[in-house]
Protein backbone atom coordinates (compact mmCIF):
# COMPACT_ATOMS: atom_id res chain seq x y z
CA UNK A 1 0.00 0.00 0.00
CA UNK A 2 1.22 3.49 -0.12
CA UNK A 3 3.45 3.03 3.19
CA UNK A 4 5.87 0.60 2.65
CA UNK A 5 8.68 -0.70 4.32
CA UNK A 6 10.33 -4.22 3.59
CA UNK A 7 9.43 -6.88 6.53
CA UNK A 8 12.16 -8.46 8.20
CA UNK A 9 10.15 -10.32 10.91
CA UNK A 10 8.03 -12.26 7.78
CA UNK A 11 7.71 -16.07 9.44
CA UNK A 12 10.62 -18.05 7.39
CA UNK A 13 9.36 -21.72 5.53
CA UNK A 14 10.58 -23.63 7.95
CA UNK A 15 8.68 -22.04 11.03
CA UNK A 16 5.54 -22.90 8.82
CA UNK A 17 3.47 -25.83 10.19
CA UNK A 18 0.42 -26.53 7.68
CA UNK A 19 -2.47 -27.15 9.04
CA UNK A 20 -3.30 -29.60 6.58
CA UNK A 21 -5.33 -32.11 8.26
CA UNK A 22 -7.85 -29.10 8.66
CA UNK A 23 -10.72 -30.45 6.81
CA UNK A 24 -9.84 -34.21 6.53
CA UNK A 25 -10.50 -33.72 10.42
CA UNK A 26 -13.22 -31.95 10.36
CA UNK A 27 -14.85 -34.04 7.63
CA UNK A 28 -14.30 -36.97 9.91
CA UNK A 29 -15.66 -35.44 12.80
CA UNK A 30 -18.93 -34.61 10.58
CA UNK A 31 -18.96 -38.47 9.16
CA UNK A 32 -19.11 -40.01 12.58
CA UNK A 33 -21.18 -37.15 13.84
CA UNK A 34 -19.09 -35.38 16.84
CA UNK A 35 -18.73 -32.05 15.20
CA UNK A 36 -20.69 -29.39 17.77
CA UNK A 37 -21.67 -33.21 19.97
CA UNK A 38 -23.59 -34.59 17.24
CA UNK A 39 -26.71 -34.26 15.61
CA UNK A 40 -29.10 -33.69 18.87
CA UNK A 41 -27.05 -30.12 19.22
CA UNK A 42 -27.15 -29.65 15.38
CA UNK A 43 -31.03 -29.91 15.69
CA UNK A 44 -31.47 -27.76 18.25
CA UNK A 45 -29.41 -25.03 17.07
CA UNK A 46 -32.02 -22.73 15.55
CA UNK A 47 -33.86 -22.66 18.54
CA UNK A 48 -31.21 -22.35 20.92
CA UNK A 49 -29.74 -19.16 18.24
CA UNK A 50 -33.32 -17.12 17.96
CA UNK A 51 -33.61 -17.27 22.03
CA UNK A 52 -33.44 -13.88 23.58
CA UNK A 53 -30.42 -13.60 26.17
CA UNK A 54 -27.82 -15.71 24.74
CA UNK A 55 -24.55 -13.93 24.70
CA UNK A 56 -22.97 -13.35 21.45
CA UNK A 57 -20.01 -15.87 22.72
CA UNK A 58 -22.13 -18.38 23.38
CA UNK A 59 -23.71 -17.98 19.74
CA UNK A 60 -20.40 -17.73 17.56
CA UNK A 61 -19.36 -21.08 19.54
CA UNK A 62 -22.23 -22.89 18.23
CA UNK A 63 -22.29 -21.46 14.91
CA UNK A 64 -18.63 -22.25 14.71
CA UNK A 65 -19.28 -25.70 15.92
CA UNK A 66 -22.37 -26.43 13.32
CA UNK A 67 -21.45 -24.37 10.47
CA UNK A 68 -22.02 -25.75 7.23
CA UNK A 69 -19.45 -26.38 4.17
CA UNK A 70 -20.12 -24.20 1.10
CA UNK A 71 -19.64 -26.63 -1.80
CA UNK A 72 -18.33 -24.42 -4.23
CA UNK A 73 -15.27 -23.38 -2.00
CA UNK A 74 -11.54 -23.56 -3.95
CA UNK A 75 -9.51 -26.67 -3.82
CA UNK A 76 -6.21 -24.86 -3.88
CA UNK A 77 -3.87 -25.55 -0.35
CA UNK A 78 -5.38 -23.61 2.29
CA UNK A 79 -2.28 -20.98 3.87
CA UNK A 80 -1.34 -22.13 6.84
CA UNK A 81 -3.28 -20.79 9.83
CA UNK A 82 0.01 -19.35 11.50
CA UNK A 83 0.76 -17.69 8.26
CA UNK A 84 -2.99 -16.48 8.12
CA UNK A 85 -2.97 -14.81 11.84
CA UNK A 86 0.36 -12.93 11.72
CA UNK A 87 0.90 -11.78 8.18
CA UNK A 88 -1.28 -8.98 8.16
CA UNK A 89 -2.61 -5.75 7.57
CA UNK A 90 -4.51 -3.56 9.59
CA UNK A 91 -3.11 -0.42 10.40
CA UNK A 92 -5.26 0.17 13.68
CA UNK A 93 -2.47 -2.17 14.93
CA UNK A 94 0.76 -0.25 13.10
CA UNK A 95 2.06 -0.60 9.40
CA UNK A 96 4.25 -3.70 9.82
CA UNK A 97 2.71 -7.60 8.76
CA UNK A 98 3.21 -8.74 12.25
CA UNK A 99 2.07 -5.54 14.41
CA UNK A 100 -1.40 -6.33 14.11
CA UNK A 101 -0.25 -9.78 15.99
CA UNK A 102 1.64 -8.27 18.25
CA UNK A 103 -0.06 -4.91 19.42
CA UNK A 104 -3.32 -6.47 19.61
CA UNK A 105 -2.88 -9.04 23.01
CA UNK A 106 -5.60 -8.03 25.24
CA UNK A 107 -7.76 -6.41 22.30
CA UNK A 108 -11.71 -6.60 23.91
CA UNK A 109 -14.55 -6.63 21.81
CA UNK A 110 -16.82 -6.05 24.53
CA UNK A 111 -18.93 -3.67 24.04
CA UNK A 112 -19.62 -3.95 20.69
CA UNK A 113 -22.56 -2.46 18.21
CA UNK A 114 -22.93 -2.05 14.72
CA UNK A 115 -24.63 1.44 13.96
CA UNK A 116 -26.50 0.96 10.81
CA UNK A 117 -28.32 4.05 9.04
CA UNK A 118 -28.84 6.30 5.95
CA UNK A 119 -31.72 4.73 3.52
CA UNK A 120 -33.23 1.51 5.11
CA UNK A 121 -36.30 0.56 6.97
CA UNK A 122 -34.54 -0.47 9.82
CA UNK A 123 -31.65 1.74 11.51
CA UNK A 124 -30.36 1.06 15.04
CA UNK A 125 -27.86 0.55 16.97
CA UNK A 126 -27.66 -3.58 16.86
CA UNK A 127 -25.77 -5.59 19.43
CA UNK A 128 -23.46 -8.55 18.53
CA UNK A 129 -26.39 -10.53 18.89
CA UNK A 130 -29.04 -8.69 17.03
CA UNK A 131 -25.96 -9.19 14.27
CA UNK A 132 -25.73 -12.71 14.53
CA UNK A 133 -28.69 -14.36 15.77
CA UNK A 134 -30.72 -15.68 12.64
CA UNK A 135 -27.36 -16.70 10.74
CA UNK A 136 -25.79 -20.07 10.37
CA UNK A 137 -22.21 -19.88 8.88
CA UNK A 138 -20.73 -21.51 6.32
CA UNK A 139 -16.85 -22.60 5.73
CA UNK A 140 -15.88 -21.13 2.31
CA UNK A 141 -12.25 -21.48 0.93
CA UNK A 142 -11.52 -18.01 -0.72
CA UNK A 143 -8.45 -17.04 -2.79
CA UNK A 144 -7.37 -13.44 -0.86
CA UNK A 145 -5.58 -11.13 -3.20
CA UNK A 146 -3.90 -8.34 -1.72
CA UNK A 147 -2.99 -5.29 -4.13
CA UNK A 148 0.82 -5.73 -2.74
CA UNK A 149 0.82 -8.86 -4.89
CA UNK A 150 0.81 -11.53 -2.11
CA UNK A 151 -1.93 -13.87 -1.61
CA UNK A 152 -3.03 -16.62 0.41
CA UNK A 153 -6.00 -19.06 0.63
CA UNK A 154 -8.01 -18.93 3.26
CA UNK A 155 -10.52 -21.07 4.73
CA UNK A 156 -12.95 -18.00 6.05
CA UNK A 157 -16.20 -19.03 7.99
CA UNK A 158 -19.59 -16.27 7.96
CA UNK A 159 -22.52 -15.99 6.41
CA UNK A 160 -23.25 -13.84 2.96
CA UNK A 161 -23.65 -10.19 3.72
CA UNK A 162 -26.87 -10.44 1.24
CA UNK A 163 -28.63 -11.91 4.26
CA UNK A 164 -27.79 -9.16 6.45
CA UNK A 165 -28.60 -6.46 4.68
CA UNK A 166 -32.09 -7.96 3.71
CA UNK A 167 -32.93 -7.75 7.16
CA UNK A 168 -32.21 -3.84 7.39
CA UNK A 169 -34.95 -3.00 4.72
CA UNK A 170 -32.48 -1.26 2.47
CA UNK A 171 -34.94 1.62 0.44
CA UNK A 172 -34.90 2.04 -3.35
CA UNK A 173 -32.30 5.43 -2.54
CA UNK A 174 -29.35 2.84 -1.41
CA UNK A 175 -27.52 2.42 -4.03
CA UNK A 176 -23.85 1.79 -2.24
CA UNK A 177 -23.22 0.71 0.91
CA UNK A 178 -20.52 2.51 3.20
CA UNK A 179 -18.75 0.82 5.95
CA UNK A 180 -16.63 1.97 8.67
CA UNK A 181 -14.35 0.35 11.11
CA UNK A 182 -14.38 1.26 15.15
CA UNK A 183 -12.22 3.95 16.11
CA UNK A 184 -10.72 3.72 19.90
CA UNK A 185 -7.56 4.60 20.45
CA UNK A 186 -7.62 2.55 23.93
CA UNK A 187 -7.57 -0.29 21.83
CA UNK A 188 -6.07 0.19 18.60
CA UNK A 189 -3.05 1.40 19.27
CA UNK A 190 -1.78 3.39 15.99
CA UNK A 191 -5.10 5.84 16.60
CA UNK A 192 -3.37 7.20 19.64
CA UNK A 193 -2.42 11.05 18.68
CA UNK A 194 1.05 11.30 17.42
CA UNK A 195 0.88 7.94 16.06
CA UNK A 196 -1.50 7.93 13.33
CA UNK A 197 -0.62 6.99 9.69
CA UNK A 198 -4.31 7.16 7.79
CA UNK A 199 -6.84 8.87 8.68
CA UNK A 200 -9.81 7.36 10.74
CA UNK A 201 -11.97 6.10 10.92
CA UNK A 202 -11.01 3.17 7.66
CA UNK A 203 -13.84 3.51 5.49
CA UNK A 204 -15.28 1.30 2.31
CA UNK A 205 -17.70 1.15 0.54
CA UNK A 206 -19.24 -1.78 -2.64
CA UNK A 207 -21.81 -1.21 -4.91
CA UNK A 208 -25.33 -2.32 -3.78
CA UNK A 209 -25.23 -5.43 -6.07
CA UNK A 210 -22.12 -6.14 -5.65
CA UNK A 211 -23.02 -5.95 -1.18
CA UNK A 212 -25.18 -8.38 -2.72
CA UNK A 213 -23.48 -11.05 -4.66
CA UNK A 214 -23.88 -14.35 -3.11
CA UNK A 215 -19.81 -14.36 -2.93
CA UNK A 216 -19.41 -11.30 -0.64
CA UNK A 217 -19.19 -12.84 2.89
CA UNK A 218 -19.53 -11.25 6.15
CA UNK A 219 -16.84 -13.22 8.09
CA UNK A 220 -16.93 -14.19 11.82
CA UNK A 221 -13.91 -16.95 11.88
CA UNK A 222 -11.52 -17.89 10.16
CA UNK A 223 -9.97 -22.10 10.13
CA UNK A 224 -13.09 -22.50 11.88
CA UNK A 225 -12.11 -20.78 14.95
CA UNK A 226 -13.68 -17.08 15.52
CA UNK A 227 -11.67 -14.32 14.49
CA UNK A 228 -8.51 -13.07 16.39
CA UNK A 229 -8.54 -9.27 16.71
CA UNK A 230 -5.88 -8.98 13.91
CA UNK A 231 -7.91 -10.79 11.54
CA UNK A 232 -10.70 -8.23 12.29
CA UNK A 233 -12.70 -9.41 14.89
CA UNK A 234 -15.44 -9.62 15.45
CA UNK A 235 -16.73 -8.92 11.95
CA UNK A 236 -14.85 -8.48 8.99
CA UNK A 237 -15.67 -8.19 5.00
CA UNK A 238 -14.58 -10.73 2.47
CA UNK A 239 -15.00 -9.71 -1.26
CA UNK A 240 -13.04 -12.22 -2.51
CA UNK A 241 -13.29 -10.92 -6.57
CA UNK A 242 -11.40 -7.63 -5.02
CA UNK A 243 -8.05 -6.53 -3.56
CA UNK A 244 -7.59 -7.25 0.12
CA UNK A 245 -8.08 -3.78 1.20
CA UNK A 246 -11.61 -3.53 0.26
CA UNK A 247 -12.59 -6.36 3.03
CA UNK A 248 -12.69 -3.94 5.72
CA UNK A 249 -12.25 -5.37 9.34
CA UNK A 250 -14.07 -4.66 12.41
CA UNK A 251 -16.93 -3.50 11.26
CA UNK A 252 -19.09 -0.88 13.54
CA UNK A 253 -21.09 1.42 10.71
CA UNK A 254 -23.08 0.04 8.12
CA UNK A 255 -24.31 3.00 6.31
CA UNK A 256 -26.87 2.98 3.21
CA UNK A 257 -26.67 5.78 0.84
CA UNK A 258 -27.08 7.03 -2.43
CA UNK A 259 -23.75 8.14 -4.06
CA UNK A 260 -20.22 6.31 -4.16
CA UNK A 261 -18.77 6.34 -1.14
CA UNK A 262 -15.13 7.62 -0.55
CA UNK A 263 -13.13 4.84 0.78
CA UNK A 264 -9.79 5.83 3.09
CA UNK A 265 -7.41 4.29 -0.12
CA UNK A 266 -9.44 6.76 -2.13
CA UNK A 267 -8.47 9.53 0.32
CA UNK A 268 -5.07 8.93 0.78
CA UNK A 269 -4.31 8.11 -3.11
CA UNK A 270 -7.29 7.81 -5.95
CA UNK A 271 -4.70 7.51 -8.41
CA UNK A 272 -3.40 4.58 -7.24
CA UNK A 273 -6.30 2.41 -4.94
CA UNK A 274 -9.49 3.11 -7.00
CA UNK A 275 -13.35 2.32 -5.37
CA UNK A 276 -13.78 -0.88 -7.62
CA UNK A 277 -10.46 -2.35 -6.64
CA UNK A 278 -11.57 -5.66 -8.86
CA UNK A 279 -8.05 -7.68 -8.92
CA UNK A 280 -7.07 -7.47 -12.70
CA UNK A 281 -3.52 -8.62 -14.04
CA UNK A 282 -4.43 -6.58 -17.53
CA UNK A 283 -4.30 -3.31 -15.12
CA UNK A 284 -1.30 -2.58 -13.33
CA UNK A 285 -0.52 -0.76 -10.36
CA UNK A 286 0.99 2.86 -11.17
CA UNK A 287 4.18 1.48 -9.14
CA UNK A 288 4.25 -2.30 -10.18
CA UNK A 289 2.58 -5.07 -12.01
CA UNK A 290 -0.72 -6.92 -11.55
CA UNK A 291 0.29 -9.56 -13.55
CA UNK A 292 1.35 -12.12 -10.96
CA UNK A 293 1.48 -12.77 -7.04
CA UNK A 294 3.67 -14.64 -4.49
CA UNK A 295 1.31 -16.82 -2.69
CA UNK A 296 2.30 -17.19 0.94
CA UNK A 297 3.97 -19.25 2.34
CA UNK A 298 7.19 -18.14 0.58
CA UNK A 299 10.50 -17.30 1.49
CA UNK A 300 13.21 -15.06 -0.79
CA UNK A 301 14.53 -18.36 -1.73
CA UNK A 302 10.90 -19.59 -3.16
CA UNK A 303 8.80 -16.22 -3.74
CA UNK A 304 6.13 -18.58 -4.74
CA UNK A 305 5.74 -16.59 -7.99
CA UNK A 306 1.70 -17.58 -9.68
CA UNK A 307 -0.07 -15.52 -12.31
CA UNK A 308 -2.59 -13.46 -11.15
CA UNK A 309 -6.46 -14.42 -12.39
CA UNK A 310 -8.77 -11.86 -13.65
CA UNK A 311 -11.38 -11.29 -11.06
CA UNK A 312 -8.91 -13.63 -8.45
CA UNK A 313 -10.55 -16.80 -10.52
CA UNK A 314 -14.22 -15.68 -10.09
CA UNK A 315 -14.91 -13.90 -13.11
CA UNK A 316 -17.57 -16.76 -14.19
CA UNK A 317 -19.42 -15.46 -10.77
CA UNK A 318 -19.12 -11.61 -11.08
CA UNK A 319 -18.10 -10.49 -14.74
CA UNK A 320 -21.81 -9.35 -15.30
CA UNK A 321 -21.67 -7.23 -12.73
CA UNK A 322 -19.20 -5.18 -14.71
CA UNK A 323 -20.78 -5.78 -18.01
CA UNK A 324 -19.71 -3.10 -20.79
CA UNK A 325 -17.33 -0.99 -17.72
CA UNK A 326 -14.02 -0.05 -19.26
CA UNK A 327 -12.03 -1.34 -16.24
CA UNK A 328 -8.50 0.60 -16.70
CA UNK A 329 -10.54 3.95 -15.83
CA UNK A 330 -13.22 2.35 -13.02
CA UNK A 331 -10.35 0.28 -11.32
N1 LIG B 1 -9.42 -2.93 7.59
C1 LIG B 1 -9.05 -1.99 8.46
N2 LIG B 1 -9.95 -1.50 9.32
N3 LIG B 1 -7.77 -1.52 8.52
C2 LIG B 1 -6.81 -1.95 7.64
O1 LIG B 1 -5.67 -1.49 7.72
N4 LIG B 1 -6.30 -3.41 5.76
C3 LIG B 1 -6.88 -3.98 4.53
C4 LIG B 1 -8.01 -4.96 4.84
N5 LIG B 1 -8.90 -4.42 5.83
C5 LIG B 1 -7.18 -2.93 6.69
C6 LIG B 1 -8.51 -3.44 6.71
C7 LIG B 1 -5.87 -4.61 3.70
S1 LIG B 1 -4.81 -3.57 2.91
C8 LIG B 1 -5.82 -5.95 3.52
S2 LIG B 1 -4.77 -6.65 2.38
C9 LIG B 1 -6.64 -6.86 4.33
O2 LIG B 1 -7.44 -6.18 5.29
C10 LIG B 1 -5.73 -7.82 5.07
O3 LIG B 1 -6.46 -8.81 5.69
P1 LIG B 1 -5.67 -9.91 6.57
O4 LIG B 1 -4.79 -9.17 7.50
O5 LIG B 1 -6.73 -10.70 7.24
O6 LIG B 1 -4.88 -10.73 5.59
Amino acid sequence: MLIRSRDKTEPKSFEITPETGYWSRRDWLRAVGLMGAGLATLKSVPAMALEQGVTWQAMMKTKLANSSKWPSSTSETPTPYKDVVTYNNFYEFGTGKNDPVNNSEGFKVDPWRVKVEGEVAKPGHYTLEDILRPHTFEDRVYRFRCVEAWSMVVPWVGFPLADLIKRFEPTSKAKYVRFETLVDPDRFPAQKFGRSTIPWPYVEGLRMDEALHPLTLMVTGVYGKALLPQSGAPLRLMVPWKYGFKSIKSIVKIQFVEKAPRSTWQQLAAQEYGFYANVNPEVDHPRWSQKRERRLPNSIWDPNWIPTQKFNGYEEQVGPLYAGMNLKTHY
